[in-house]
């Protein structure tokens, strides 16, 4: 069974749009500051901004040269963190690499922190306190997980990938003693030995490596769970590019259980997760 992530995160959209709708004129805003022209940061700020647009949350885009110093950048942010208007401040990363990517993050008012980075946040994601924010792309997967009714309770969830992004919080989410957590998770990465053996052994498998079809078929358990986080742009022989993900689909679909595609998986869970942590924060405000 293929997951539909485009239709869980319009339900989740919905659900805020209407919230937001009683509570006009009052509207959050999402700040978001680009340093640079990354050209997939630029797409995917498009797609945040475009959310955001359709569920009544204003945008507000600093778009920050290339060149600019951390201390320009930090006084930036200094700026957002003391502005009542703003509800929740997001860098989008990747930075310049001049630029320190964890002073940047530290900077952040953990209470406007709607990605969920701040080591505050993640800090209180390990611990299992809610009142901070958790990282958008594990929430939106733990929330795929839970409406498709896929219970992981005493599952072996197994994550390649250790990002601060994603990997990492995962883990932490889906260990948690909580209802829809309570899993056994193991995490590999690029050392791990016998991986094939470790992906094998998966109840619940996440591909978040960041490689083009690189979970095979071979290395999945029939009936296994698959959850993609992979957005890769593979050159076709025609040289067009395609949005693939990290997992080989077209043969892994007829194994699994259940599996996200991609496009339409993964992705549009990550800006519902955003819209959810900037009404999270602006709720608190009102
Ligand atoms: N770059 C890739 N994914 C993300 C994300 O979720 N948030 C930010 N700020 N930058 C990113």
């Amino acid at each position: 069974m293929i997951i539909n992530g485009k239709e869980i995160a319009k339900e989740i959209a919905l659900k805020i749009k209407a919230k937001l709708d009683n509570l006009k004129p009052k509207k959050p805003n999402l700040s978001v500051i680009l340093v640079g022209n990354n050209s997939a940061s630029l797409t995917y700020i498009r797609m945040k901004k475009k959310a955001c647009d359709h569920v009544g949350i204003d945008f507000d885009l600093y778009h920050l040269d290339e060149n600019i110093d951390e201390k320009a950048l930090l006084k930036k942010i200094s700026y957002l963190n003391n502005d009542p208007k703003v509800n929740g401040i997001l860098v989008q990363m990747p930075l310049p690499k001049k630029i320190n990517e964890n002073e940047i993050i530290l900077s952040i008012n953990p209470k406007k922190d709607v990605d969920g980075f701040h080591p505050l946040n993640v800090g209180k994601a390990l611990i299992g306190d809610d009142s901070g924010f958790l990282s958008c792309t594990p929430l939106g997967i733990k929330i795929l997980l839970e409406k498709s009714n896929i219970d992981i309770q005493g599952k072996h969830v197994v994550i390649v990938g250790r990002s601060n992004i994603v990997g990492k919080p995962l883990a932490a989410i889906l260990m948690q003693k909580k209802p829809f957590c309570n899993a056994t998770v193991t995490v590999a990465h690029s050392y791990s030995r016998d991986l094939i053996q470790i992906t094998r052994s998966a109840d619940v498998l996440v591909a978040a490596i960041g490689k083009p079809k690189f979970i095979t078929k071979d290395m999945v358990k029939t009936g296994s769970v698959v959850i993609d986080v992979g957005i890769n742009l593979e050159k076709q022989s025609d040289s067009t590019t395609k949005l693939v993900g990290d997992v080989d689909f077209e043969n892994v679909k007829d194994i699994a259980s259940y599996i996200t595609p991609v496009p339409g998986g993964v992705g549009p869970m990550t800006i519902a997760c955003l819209l959810h942590n900037v009404y999270k924060s602006f709720i608190q405000t009102v």
